[in-house]
């Protein structure tokens, strides 16, 4: 299903209002996340509309860059705790990121896809959208039947991650990502994307052919998906 929304801000609070509805339908849900600037004002309306309520999911982030602790202020450990977590007070035992700083990056993927199937796997993934089609941090090219593992970012997805980090600061550039096979497990889909530089991205993702080179294309074959955009984002569309 494609929603297509005014603007940026009622397309993220569309998708808000989604993820308040299942888990007022099952405050237990295993949720998966995504960090980046989209998703700001979506964690914005989350903190005010589940304030005061009670706190019994589970979350599992789609993705974390290889070489940065959990306290490091670009992580995206610290990420969701400064957008949602800390406001909320959600335990960190109901919070899983990949370790960034884990010793053997490979085995900590491994471990991080065991502990999404031990969950009982994700209920509803929240994704963004690269410019490039990429989803969590798989990058074109990636393949369709990838797992959580360690992925080498691609020089666009550097550049533009870089606004985040301090000027001179090193961008990292690995990632451990949940792969494409373990996206589409979820059993509910919500894809956000707004801003006209994703404009090609979103025409690819649904109506070019299902390909490795726009990773995103692959939700084709999900069979419960909602891509949420906003006019700008939304202008290749045929
Ligand atoms: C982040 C993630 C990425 C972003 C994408 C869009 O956890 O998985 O796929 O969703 O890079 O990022 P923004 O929203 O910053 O343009």
């Amino acid at each position: 299903k494609v929603l297509v929304f005014p603007d940026a801000a009622t397309a993220s609070a569309a998708t808000a209002a989604r993820i308040v509805a299942r888990l007022h339908d099952n405050p237990r849900a295993v949720l998966g996340l995504a960090t980046g600037g989209t998703m700001e004002p979506v964690y914005a309306a989350l903190r005010r509309d589940l304030a005061g309520g009670p706190v019994a999911f589970t979350a599992f982030n789609l993705d974390e860059y290889v070489g940065l602790p959990a306290d490091h202020p670009q992580s995206y450990a610290s990420y969701m705790r400064a957008h949602f977590y800390d406001a909320l007070g959600v335990p960190a035992a109901q919070t899983h990121l990949p370790r960034g700083d884990a010793p053997d990056p490979q085995a900590e993927a491994d471990r991080y896809e065991a502990a999404i199937k031990a969950a009982g796997g994700i209920d509803l993934q929240l994704l963004g959208l690269g410019a490039n089609g990429h989803i969590g941090f798989n990058e074109p090219i990636s393949s369709l039947g990838s797992r959580t593992r360690v992925k080498t970012l691609a020089r666009k997805t550097v550049n533009d991650n870089a606004r985040f980090f301090r000027p001179g600061e090193e961008v990292p550039h690995q990632a451990i990502t949940m792969g494409i096979a373990t996206i589409l497990e979820a059993r509910e889909i919500l894809l956000l994307t707004t801003g006209k530089t994703k404009s090609r991205a979103v025409a690819q993702m649904i109506e070019g052919p299902v390909s490795a080179i726009c990773p995103a294309s692959a939700l084709q074959m999900h069979p419960r998906v909602t891509v949420l955009l906003d006019t700008a984002s939304a202008a290749d569309l045929s």
